[in-house]
C-alpha cells in the first residue's frame, strides 16, 4: 500500500492503466461530460470541500473528476472493502497531470481487500481536511451512509460526553467504530461536532443509506439537509434495475465460470435490484424463483412469470442463491446445511447481514477454504460444499467490477447536480431529507438519449395544455411511478 503522500492506495504503478480505462469511461458517461461542459465557466461547485463515500471504481474516478471540474475540493474513500478497482484509486491518486514518481490528483483512501479496521480509517481520512477551518468537510457524497454515520456517532458520543466502551459493540464492526471514535475523542474532543457545523448536506446514492437518512429524520438526530440521490426515477429505475442487470451474472461469472442455463436459481426480494437480478439470470436461461414478504412486489414477480415461493420450500433444490433485499438474516447458516453440493450463494444489497455469515463459520466441523480472493467453499462436516461469493458482501463489486459506465452516467449526473443544489442552495433545504426536483430528474434522461440515438417527440402547446403539462417538462406528477 502507498502512502507517500495525504493519499494511500495499493500500488500508484497501475494509474497508466486506470487513465486509460477513465478516457475510455467518459465517453460512456455523457451525461457526466455534459454537465462538466455545462458548468464549466460557472463553477458552481468552487469552494465545496466534498467528502465521497462511494466504491472506488472507474466510473466514480469520471465523477470525481467531474466534481473537480465544477470547482470542488474532494477527498475520497470506498464504502466498501472489497470494492475498489486499484487501477481507478492509482489514476485518481496520480491525476490527469502528475505521474507515479510525483502523484498530483486527490487525495483517495481506498484498496482492494481492506479490513475493517482499515476501511473506518479511510472513512476519517476522508472526513479529515488539513486546511480546513473545521478539520472537515462542507459536503458528503455517500453511499450506504456510513461517512454520514460516523459524523453522527461522534457528535451523539461528544454531546454525551462519553464513548460507549466497544465491549458493548454488537458486532465487529461495531467494535471497530466504537475503537475508532474512544481515539478520535481522546486526540481532539470536539472533532466531530465542531467539523459537523459545517457541513451544509449530504446527498446519499443507494437504498439503504436512504433508510438511515429517513430514520434520523424521524428521530430528531438529522444534523445537515439530505438528498436521496436513489430515489430519482433516473437512479433507482436505471442504476438498480439495468445496473444489476448486468452487473450480477458479471460477478457470477467471473467468480465461478458456472453454467447457469437450465439452473434453477432463488432471488430474494423483487425490489429495483431483484427485478434487474430475476431479469439477469433468466436472460442465461436460468429458471428463476422469487422471495418477497411485500404482496404487490410478489404479484409483480408472478405477472412477471417468476414462481414465487419462500426460501424453504426451495432451499434444498435450487442451484444459484442471491439475496437482493437490503434486510438482514435472509439466509441463515440452517438454510445453508440444507443447500445442494456446490450451490452458489452470493448477495448484491448493500450491507453483508443479509447472508448469517457468522452463524456459517460457528457451525461445528466447518471448513472454509479460499478458491481464489472473493470466492470461498465452506465444506459441512458431511463433505456437502457450498459455494459464499465475496464473503456475502455485494458480489457484482466483489467480484465483478460493478455496473457499467452508461448506467453510472444517470446516477452520478444525479449525485453531481444534487451536490450542487445543496452547496449553492442552502436556504431553500432546511434540514430535511429531499428527493432531487423532477425537472433534474427528467434533465439526467435528456442528456443520455443522443448516445442512444433516441428521438424524442416534442408535444404541441395544445397536448401539453389538455394534459396540464409545460412543453418543456416535468412531465409527470410527483406521485408518477414509471
Ligand atoms: P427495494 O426496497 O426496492 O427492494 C427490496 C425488496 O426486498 C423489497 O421489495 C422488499 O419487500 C423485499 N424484502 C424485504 N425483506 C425481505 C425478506 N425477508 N424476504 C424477501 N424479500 C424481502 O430496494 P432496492 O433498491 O432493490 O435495493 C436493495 C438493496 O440493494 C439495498 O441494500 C440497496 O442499497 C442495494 N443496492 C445495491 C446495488 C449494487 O450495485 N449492489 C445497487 C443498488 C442498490
Amino acid at each position: 500500500v502507498d502512502s507517500r503522500q495525504d493519499f494511500k492506495v495499493a500500488d500508484l504503478s497501475l494509474a497508466e492503466f486506470g487513465r486509460k480505462e477513465i478516457t475510455l469511461a467518459e465517453h460512456e458517461m455523457p451525461g457526466l461530460m455534459a454537465i462538466r461542459k455545462e458548468y464549466a465557466e460557472a463553477q458552481p461547485l468552487a469552494g465545496a470541500r466534498i467528502t465521497g463515500s462511494l466504491h472506488m471504481t472507474v466510473q466514480t474516478a469520471v465523477l470525481i473528476e467531474t466534481l473537480a471540474a465544477l470547482g470542488a475540493q474532494v477527498r475520497w474513500a470506498s464504502c466498501n472493502i472489497f470494492s475498489t478497482q486499484d487501477h481507478a484509486a492509482a489514476a485518481i491518486a496520480v491525476g490527469p497531470n502528475g505521474t507515479p514518481d510525483d502523484p498530483r490528483g486527490v487525495p483517495v483512501f481506498a484498496w482492494k481487500g481492506e479490513t475493517l479496521q482499515e476501511y473506518w480509517w479511510c472513512t476519517e481520512q476522508a472526513l479529515t481536511w488539513p486546511d480546513s477551518p473545521t478539520g472537515g468537510p462542507n459536503m458528503i457524497l455517500d453511499d450506504g451512509g456510513d461517512a454520514t454515520l460516523l459524523v453522527h456517532k461522534g457528535v451523539e458520543y461528544e454531546k454525551d460526553g462519553k464513548v460507549p466502551s466497544p465491549d458493548t459493540a454488537e458486532s465487529d464492526e461495531h467494535r471497530v467504530i466504537l475503537e475508532l471514535l474512544t481515539r478520535t475523542v481522546s486526540e481532539t474532543p470536539q472533532k466531530w461536532t465542531q467539523l459537523a457545523s459545517e457541513i451544509r448536506g449530504v446527498t446519499e446514492e443507494t437504498t439503504t443509506g436512504v433508510h438511515r437518512l429517513y430514520e434520523m429524520q424521524r428521530e430528531g438526530t438529522l444534523l445537515f439537509p439530505a438528498i436521496n440521490v436513489n430515489d430519482a426515477v433516473t437512479k433507482s429505475k436505471f442504476d438498480n434495475k439495468y445496473g444489476c442487470r448486468h452487473s450480477l451474472v458479471d460477478g457470477i461469472n467471473r467468480a465461478t465460470d458456472t453454467l447457469i442455463g437450465g439452473k434453477t436459481a432463488v432471488i430474494c426480494g423483487y425490489g429495483d435490484v431483484g427485478k434487474g437480478c430475476a431479469e439477469s439470470l433468466r436472460g442465461q436461461g436460468a429458471r428463476v424463483i422469487v422471495t418477497e414478504i411485500d404482496p404487490i412486489c410478489a404479484l409483480q414477480a408472478a405477472m412477471d412469470g417468476y414462481q414465487v415461493t419462500t426460501l424453504d420450500e426451495v432451499v434444498d433444490k435450487a442451484d444459484i442463491f442471491i439475496t437482493t433485499t437490503g434486510n438482514k438474516d435472509i439466509i441463515m447458516a440452517s438454510d445453508m446445511a440444507k443447500m445442494k453440493h456446490q450451490a452458489i450463494v452470493g448477495n448484491i444489497g448493500h450491507f453483508d447481514n443479509e447472508i448469517d455469515m457468522a452463524g456459517l463459520a460457528k457451525v461445528p466441523g466447518i471448513v472454509k477454504d479460499e478458491i481464489k480472493p472473493q470466492v470461498h467453499t465452506w465444506t459441512f462436516p458431511d463433505g456437502k460444499k457450498i459455494i459464499v461469493l465475496s464473503e456475502g458482501r455485494l458480489l457484482n463489486l466483489g467480484n465483478a467490477t460493478g455496473h457499467p459506465s452508461f448506467v453510472m452516467s444517470n446516477s452520478f449526473a444525479d449525485q453531481t447536480l444534487a451536490q450542487i443544489e445543496l452547496f449553492t442552495k442552502p436556504d431553500e433545504y432546511p434540514t430535511d431529507v429531499y428527493v432531487l426536483p423532477k425537472h433534474l430528474d427528467e434533465k439526467v434522461a435528456r442528456l443520455h438519449l443522443d448516445a442512444l440515438g433516441v428521438k424524442l417527440t416534442t408535444l404541441r402547446p395544445e397536448q401539453a395544455d389538455y394534459i396540464g403539462v409545460k412543453v418543456e417538462g416535468p412531465y409527470k406528477p410527483d406521485h408518477y411511478r414509471y
